[in-house]
């Protein structure tokens, strides 16, 4: 199977690079990726040269780029995995525009150039924060109303009603996943796992929004991408399939999981002023794809979090040099606006 992925050189898309090479000897992948700030090749060097040599290849370029996505699919691609996207709320609230550009535009030229190439599946990477903020009961199911609140949350909900759309039109074999919050190696430090696992480690504040007591569901990297896996290959074109952890966490335990494993006190949290907008709580069922697909969990959380730590712990150069480049600009301009 020959495979585009876009946004490869990202956290999850890296994730999903090593976890397919190594699963199928046989599979092919292009890359494809607009190396912005959040992209970096470093994820995957150890692909290039090793377990991918000869079946692995990066193209720099924008999903956004109809001649480029053109060039691409002219040489019998079989199916395209999605996860090329600006993924920051905090940047979207700064600015939305490039939001837009590349997770609304940038899916359309996909879609389009997929339905001229006649690629046999076109898998979606969305997220579940388009169904918007739960109460303290009940979980988002695929059928829960789109409702999202974030300039980021409504960028991916469009593109999700376009990837429906072009099913329903033009009959292209299209999937949808949305996965709940995703933490694991190669997650940029500027969410709150990352960041507040790199922030520690340097005695540096962790600035907890609000009252901290915000919701998420938190799922092991690893588990989304094979549940990605059972999608690409086995999901149902036209359909949705929710991926989550079953573990809700409020940021508050999830700050504590990670000072108590460092052995740093619990005077670094500091309270900032609340992200606005701020969704209160994400909960997902994932029946669907645990169910038809067969797929399941692997890391609960405890497993997961150890794991994640003991990468970040190994792994200082990697972090330390995104912490000291252009990456700071926006952190500070942001975290000043929050004290
Ligand atoms: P990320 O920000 O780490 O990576 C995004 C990648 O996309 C980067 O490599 C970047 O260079 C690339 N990119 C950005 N704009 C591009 C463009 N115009 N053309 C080509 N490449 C471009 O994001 P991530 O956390 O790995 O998320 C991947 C996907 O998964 C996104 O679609 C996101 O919405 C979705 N998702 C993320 C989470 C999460 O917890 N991180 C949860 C659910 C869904
Ligand atoms: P984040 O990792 O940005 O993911 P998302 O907003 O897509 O869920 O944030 C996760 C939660 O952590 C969210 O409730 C916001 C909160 N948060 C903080 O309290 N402080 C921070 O510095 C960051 C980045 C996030």
């Amino acid at each position: 199977m020959k495979l585009l992925v876009t946004g490869g050189a990202g956290f999850i898309g890296s994730n999903f690079i090593h976890y397919i090479m190594g699963k199928y000897s046989d599979y092919e992948i292009i890359n494809l990726d607009k190396l912005t700030y959040a992209g970096n090749l470093e994820n995957l060097s150890t692909i290039e040269s090793g377990i991918g040599k000869g079946r692995y290849r990066f193209i720099k370029g924008d999903i956004a780029d109809t001649r480029c996505i053109d060039g691409i699919l002219s040489t019998d691609i079989d199916a395209v995995i999605n996860f090329a996207a600006e993924s920051h709320v905090d940047r979207s609230i700064d600015n939305a525009r490039i939001f837009l550009e590349t997770n609304v535009v940038g899916t359309q030229v996909l879609l389009d150039a997929a339905l001229r190439h006649k690629v046999g599946r076109f898998v979606q990477i969305s997220t579940d924060e388009v169904y918007g903020s739960l109460g303290p009961a009940g979980l988002f199911t695929e059928s829960t109303p789109i409702a999202p609140n974030s300039p980021y949350s409504a960028s991916k909900a469009g593109a999700d009603m376009l990837v429906h759309a072009y099913f329903e039109t033009f009959g292209l074999p299209v999937i949808t996943t949305r996965c709940s919050n995703n933490y694991g190696p190669y997650q940029f430090p500027e969410k709150l796992i990352p960041l507040f696992i790199t922030n520690a480690l340097a005695d540096k504040p962790l600035p907890l929004y609000g009252d901290g007591l915000n919701i998420r569901d938190w799922i092991y990297v690893e588990d989304h991408c094979s549940g990605i896996d059972a999608v690409l290959h086995r999901g149902r074109p036209g359909h949705v399939y929710n991926i989550g952890g079953n573990c809700e966490k409020t940021n508050t335990e999830i700050t504590r999981t990670i000072l108590d494993e460092l052995a740093k006190p619990q005077t670094l949290i500091h309270y900032v002023k609340d992200r606005p907008g701020h969704d209160r709580r994400y909960a997902i069922d994932c029946t669907r794809i645990c169910t038809e697909l067969g797929w399941s969990q692997r890391y609960d959380f405890a497993t997961g979090m150890k794991k994640t730590i003991a990468w970040y712990l190994a792994n200082k150069p990697w972090w330390q040099r995104i912490k000291n480049g252009e990456y700071l600009d926006f952190y500070k301009r942001w975290y000043s606006d929050r004290q």
